[in-house]
Parts: C-alpha cells; sequence; structure tokens
C-alpha cells in the first residue's frame, strides 16, 4: 500500500524526523527511533488525548495523583524554602492543563502574589492552563506569545519573566524530564536559572526490583489510543500497527510493530516499512534516588529531595 503526504501537514514534521533520525538493524528489522515528545502534542486532538491518559486509572494513579497528594503533603516545607517575600513569579514548564500548579499555587496564595507563566510546546495546553489558573484568582497571569515554547528556548523565556528584577520559581512537574535525557534536560534548566533562583522538579523513582517490569503501566489502551496518533499522522491504520512496552536500558520503551508492508511517500523520498520493524515513539527514563542525588550535584548547588511513602515519586527541590 502506498500513501502519499503533503507538505503542508504534520505528516511531513512526522516524515522529516524519521529522515532526519534514521533507523538502526536488529538483524534485518529496522529500528527506527522518533522518541521526541514534540510528536506527541501536534495537534490538539493528540493533547486532549494526553489528558485524556491522565484521567486513566493506571496511568493517572501512578504518575498524576501520586504526586499532587505528596505535593499537597510537602507545600509546607517547599514554600517555606522558596519564599522570600510577599511576591513570587511560578514558571510552570510544561504545564499541561495546570492542574499541579493549582496545589503549589493553593499554598503559596495564603502567603504571598503569586504571577504564574505557564509554558508549554501545546497552545491547546497553554489555553487550558490560563483558563484553570485564572480561576483560581492569582495576582497576574503571564499571557505573551511565548507561553507557547519549546523547552529549549527557556533561557530565553525566563530572562523576560525576570525584568523587573525578581526571582522566579520554575515547576517541571509530572516526570516530563524523564522523556529526555537527564543531563541534556537539566543542564538547559540551570541555564535558564540565575544564581539564588529555585527549581521544583517532580519525578518518579525506579524502587522496582530485578523481576518488576516498569512498562507494564504504560501498556494501555489509553496509551495506545494517545501514542498511535504519532504514526496515524503519516498514514498508519490501527490493523498496521500493534503496541508494545519494554523497560530496557533504564527507560521505558512505547513502540509499534509493523503488521503489513507499506511505504510512505514524501516530496520525492519515500520510507519503506516491512513486518515486524518497529518504531519507537516515546521513551521515559525511571531513575533510581541515587541516580538523581548524582545528578543533581553536578548542576545545583543545593537540592533536597522530599521522598513520598510508597518511595515512588521525588520532589526535589534545586537551588541554582
Ligand atoms: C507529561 S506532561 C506533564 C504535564 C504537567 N506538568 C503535569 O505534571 O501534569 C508534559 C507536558 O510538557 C509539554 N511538552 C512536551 N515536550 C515539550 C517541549 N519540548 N517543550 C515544551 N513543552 C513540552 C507537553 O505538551 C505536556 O503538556
Amino acid at each position: 500500500m502506498v500513501i502519499d503526504t503533503d507538505d503542508s501537514s504534520i505528516n511531513g514534521l512526522i516524515f522529516k524526523e524519521l529522515i532526519k533520525r534514521g533507523y538502526s538493524l536488529d538483524g534485518d528489522r529496522k529500528i527506527w527511533n522518533i522518541a521526541d515528545s514534540k510528536l506527541w502534542y501536534l495537534t490538539s486532538e493528540q493533547a486532549q488525548a494526553y489528558l485524556d491518559l491522565e484521567n486513566s486509572k493506571k496511568y493517572g494513579d501512578s504518575m498524576i495523583n501520586v504526586e499532587i497528594d505528596f505535593l499537597k503533603k510537602v507545600m509546607p516545607e517547599i514554600s517555606d524554602e522558596v519564599l522570600e517575600g510577599d511576591e513570587i513569579t511560578l514558571i510552570d514548564i510544561g504545564c499541561g492543563d495546570g492542574k499541579k500548579a493549582v496545589v503549589p499555587i493553593n499554598y503559596i496564595k495564603q502567603k504571598a502574589k503569586i504571577t504564574y507563566c505557564p509554558i508549554d510546546i501545546s497552545s491547546y495546553m497553554v489555553e487550558k492552563a490560563i483558563k484553570n489558573i485564572s480561576e483560581l484568582k492569582v495576582n497576574k497571569v503571564v499571557n505573551f506569545k511565548w507561553n507557547i515554547s519549546d523547552f529549549e528556548n527557556m533561557e530565553n523565556v525566563t530572562s523576560l519573566l525576570r525584568a523587573d528584577g525578581k526571582k522566579l520559581f520554575l515547576l517541571f512537574l509530572g516526570g516530563t524530564i524523564g522523556n529526555f535525557e537527564v543531563h541534556d534536560a537539566l543542564y538547559s534548566l540551570r541555564q535558564s536559572m540565575e544564581d539564588g533562583e529555585s527549581l521544583l522538579l517532580g519525578v518518579p523513582i525506579n524502587n522496582t526490583s530485578e523481576d518488576e517490569d516498569p512498562s507494564k503501566n504504560y501498556n494501555s489502551k489509553s496509551v495506545d489510543f494517545f501514542l498511535g496518533h504519532v504514526l496515524k499522522g503519516i498514514g498508519f491504520k490501527k490493523d498496521e500497527i500493534k503496541f508494545g512496552t519494554r523497560f530496557k536500558n533504564f527507560r521505558v520503551e512505547c513502540f509499534y510493530t509493523i503488521q503489513k508492508k507499506k511505504i510512505i511517500h514524501f516530496n520525492d523520498k519515500e520510507i519503506v516499512f516491512n513486518v515486524g520493524d518497529e518504531l519507537i515513539v516515546a521513551v521515559s527514563y525511571k531513575y533510581s534516588i541515587s541516580d538523581y542525588e548524582s545528578s543533581m550535584k553536578l548542576y545545583f548547588s543545593e537540592s533536597k529531595f522530599f521522598l513520598n511513602d510508597e518511595k515512588s515519586w521525588a520532589l526535589i527541590l534545586c537551588k541554582k
């Protein structure tokens, strides 16, 4: 079967990513790795599929509710550490619909005036966060064109928000850091901060024993539905691909295996997918607490770890 893609649409973007990254070989099977979170939120349908995933039982309990409950518990101590005066500027990086930021905001607003700035690659998410946080009646919600930014551009965005000389408090919650190489992400975050500023990172902790499989929380219809949009974007149909997950090299990999040969065209190029070829569309690194401890030492002058009772989630308060 031959699919023709068209330059102006998102399938062009995904096709270009495939060409740019290429594939590796496992025997004669091609393994394409296009695990970049930028491709997961290209349309409002994809962004909403993520928000629906957050509401699913398995993913919601292990990735969302666990962090919300823990934030409620530790916010009193965290706010004592970060509040210097009676005003604070909160930058919510990868804000999603803002539901996580609600917890620190509800706590801090009893003590200080809050300026809230959501940052996300998805305009759909930014709109949701702006709406949800505006309802909390914070002092100010920053609404400007840089709300829709890539993490890679954080350094430029934070410099605009610091214009009045006030220190920033950055939130990077939801285990989003796990979708990146940890050192790349920590380096960018650090570059976007000034001395004395704080960052609160929320990360799942890998405390599973060797015979447990942390990928099982990702093997669900809702994750398949969310990530399946990426391949739908280049013309794959449901019965042509099969969803799978595995834990390998400290990370959960979510991938699709090709069930039917398919050729995809874009401009003058084509890609042939054979039965058994694989496309990795998402990775989520699962580090142990000691891995995070050693990484933090490299980038921050201080870091304080808060670990929940189940030892499954850490909130790490870092100061530059
Ligand atoms: C795992 S969700 C976390 C959402 C929210 N912080 C939470 O904890 O529920 C990741 C968020 O980061 C955004 N995102 C993903 N890649 C991004 C990138 N490269 N730059 C900016 N935002 C990105 C997504 O649109 C999504 O809203």
